[in-house]
């Protein structure tokens, strides 16, 4: 077997051709290269130059060193790494180019670190809020979702990293993840859950993919071939490595011929067995070189084989935490400002209050495999301190004695309350049991609102909490995310007002859990181990503006401390598809970026079942004061198909179409259309 070169994005294969598969590779070799050894290693063959491969979670950092067989700390003093913005922090800034500059340090500091694949990005489409995950994961929305992951895994890559999408398909809860089955009809799969995976196999080039724990439609997504083969590799030319999630192989016979490369667990529970079903001629001969080819195919990409240098790789470097940083900057989100309290004038601030149970905890530990260990977190307090003037009082607690905190709030000239969630909820393996905030929250803000008029409430987590009980009462609210290790930086400089706010949310924020659809539906949790997507498209913005629901905040939005306004919309057709500008300009004071947002309705009015309108491209925009730009969008047959299941094919139906520009999903000034 010979393999084409070929350029995959970030990693370009040289002239020199993978090695075939060696004649006189034996069978035994060749079973046991499709298993893992230790917990995160795959073993190779020594004896034939073939290397071992070596992985890592996760998505946010290089995890700290395992134990061989099971997970656990190594208890290593050699393996602190960058902790960057979590993937909700990255999918807030709205910027491509963050996510290509975050995997490119974190495709370094695998290197750095020996490994060869590094167990990310983690890219579920987020269904209901309350997925443990979701702090991991990046969007409701697969556009956004896609060109978040495609950027990411660009730049792992090219640092001589494979970078690994997960977890392929439909894996949007942590309840009963094992073995719930997610029932999604195939319309749904192919716009909502397929198209940031399979952007991010075709655009991004991914190397690897890992296969989630759950069912889809009844088949375990490690043991489908119709998932993994026909849809993966065939349809999308996925060529690399499918790994499955750790310990989810069931069935030996249905995962290798269901097209599952490499079983990783704490244990190869399966490899005996595989080697008998070959001998029985269970799985063919045939079937078995084909994943050996893959194996070998991967590590002539990453240059494993010798056919050209890897990258060496750095860690823990101020370039990389500098990257933490500016992520952060971009990644932080205001929500409310009455009254422009924000940013604060902190000339004028003798004393500050800086009050919650956030305000002085390190977040990158915990939350399960996304888990990070890096030499250092910059906490909230800690952040602020480098921003008051010297001299100025910073006073402190954890908000947990109340009195305490209110009479702090009172002495202050402003109150900084630092909450919101942490791992213990945003956390794989379980979901959180309800939007509400935790450890008497709601009643802290209350009473400190009430205690001092310029109380900004400043929340760490995923997104989506219940906010009423005070909402109205704060004057500023900013959404934190997990910013990473240089956060609290980053969030001092935005409250001073030396970084203009400019992250947008990639999530809506419902003001009850029973707003989000599949609450709404009673489709969460799961019925005799079944979670039926009844839903379909309308997940996250979808399902509000289809019902008309009100939500907290819309997805899409976030405020700056200067104005933008959108104007001169102009839309043609352009080939397949169309050709979209917009003049952006900054109406107010300051330098600041606006993410520039295009939705494009159904035909016609589109059923119940269908969105009113879906992103279907963006572009974040910085600008001086008074500045003005043009910005294109190309928007290609795609930007306007329906996946016809009967045809099975994208078909672009013919009529009026409706385009909206604006800088939320709420608020789309521009409107025209385009006749298909
Ligand atoms: C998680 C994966 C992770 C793997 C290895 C699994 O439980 O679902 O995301 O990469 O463990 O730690």
């Amino acid at each position: 077997m010979r393999f084409l070169p070929s350029a995959i994005a970030g990693i370009v294969i040289l002239a020199a051709q993978a090695a075939d598969i060696p004649p006189d590779m034996t069978v035994p070799e060749k079973t046991r290269m499709l298993y893992g050894d230790t917990l995160f290693t795959s073993p190779g063959v020594p004896r034939l130059g073939i290397a071992p491969l070596q992985m890592s979670d996760g998505p946010h950092a290089v995890r700290e060193e395992q134990l061989p067989d099971r997970w656990g700390s190594a208890h290593r003093t050699d393996d602190f790494s960058t902790y960057l913005p979590v993937g909700c922090a990255l999918a807030a800034t709205w910027n491509p180019a963050m996510a290509r500059k975050h995997g490119e340090v974190l495709g370094a500091e695998a290197r750095a670190r020996g490994k060869d694949i590094i167990l990310g990005p983690a890219m579920n489409i987020v269904r209901t809020p309350l997925c443990g995950r979701d702090f991991e994961y990046f969007s409701e929305d697969p556009i956004l979702t896609g060109a978040i992951a495609t950027e990411f895994v660009k730049g792992v890559q090219s640092q001589g990293t494979a970078a690994c999408v997960k977890h392929f398909a439909a894996n949007n809860q942590e309840a009963d993840r094992f073995d719930v089955s997610a029932r999604v009809d195939e319309r749904t799969l192919r716009e909502l859950y397929f198209p940031a995976f399979e952007r991010a196999v075709h655009e991004g080039g991914a190397l690897t993919l890992m296969a989630a724990y759950n069912r889809l439609n009844g088949v375990f997504c490690s043991q489908d071939a119709w998932l993994l083969d026909e849809v993966l590799r065939k349809e999308w030319g996925f060529r690399g490595v499918v790994i499955s999630d750790w310990n989810a192989v069931a069935n030996a016979q249905e995962a290798a011929i269901g097209g599952m490369d490499l079983e990783m667990g704490n244990g190869p529970k399966n490899y005996a067995t595989l080697a008998q079903l070959v001998a029985d001629n269970r799985v063919p001969l045939a079937t078995l070189d084909v994943h050996v080819s893959r194996h070998l195919y991967l590590r002539h990409a990453l240059g494993m084989d010798g056919g050209k240098p890897r990258p060496p790789g750095s860690i823990n470097t101020p370039e990389h935490q500098a990257a933490a940083r500016e992520i952060a900057e971009e990644a932080i989100t205001l929500l409310k400002n009455k009254g422009n309290l924000l940013p604060l004038d902190f000339a004028k601030i003798k004393a500050l209050a800086v009050i919650g149970p956030n305000a002085d905890l390190a977040l990158g530990p915990g939350g399960g495999s996304s888990e990070a260990k890096p030499p250092f977190e910059i906490t909230a307090l800690a952040g602020l301190k480098q921003v008051v003037e010297p001299g100025t009082e910073v006073l402190t607690c954890s908000g947990v004695d109340v009195a305490e905190a209110v009479a702090q709030a009172k002495r202050s000239d402003a109150v900084i309350f630092v909450g919101g969630l942490d791992k213990t909820l945003d956390c794989e393996g379980r979901d959180r049991p309800d939007l509400a905030l935790p450890y008497g929250q709601d009643a802290l803000i209350a009473a400190l609102a009430a205690a001092n008029p310029k109380t900004v409430v400043c929340l760490f987590g995923s997104g989506p909490v219940t906010m009423d009980p005070w909402l109205a009462k704060v004057p500023a609210l900013v959404q934190v995310w997990y910013p990473g290790m240089e956060g609290g930086v980053a969030l001092g400089e935005i409250l001073a007002g030396k970084i203009n706010p400019s992250g947008k949310l990639p999530v809506t924020i419902p003001k009850r859990l029973a707003d989000s659809p599949a609450h709404a539906l009673g489709t969460y949790p799961e019925k005799d181990g079944v979670a039926d997507y009844k839903e379909g498209l309308l997940v996250g913005y979808c399902w509000f503006d289809r019902r008309r629901i009100e939500p907290q905040f819309p997805f899409g939005f976030g405020l700056s401390y200067t104005t933008f306004a959108l104007s001169n919309l102009a839309v043609k057709r352009d080939g397949d598809g169309a050709h979209v500008s917009v003049t952006v300009k900054n109406t107010g004071p300051r330098t600041g970026a606006e993410v520039v947002q295009v939705y494009v309705g159904p035909a016609g009015k589109g059923g119940e079942g269908e969105p009113v309108r879906t992103l279907r491209e963006f572009d974040k925009i910085r600008l001086k004061p008074g500045e003005s730009r043009r910005v294109e969008f190309s928007l290609d047959s795609r930007a306007f198909a329906r996946w016809d299941v009967a045809k099975h094919a994208w078909v672009v139906p013919t009529g009026k179409r409706t385009i909206w520009v604006g800088t939320s999903s709420r608020d789309l000034p521009l409107e025209t259309s385009i006749a298909f």
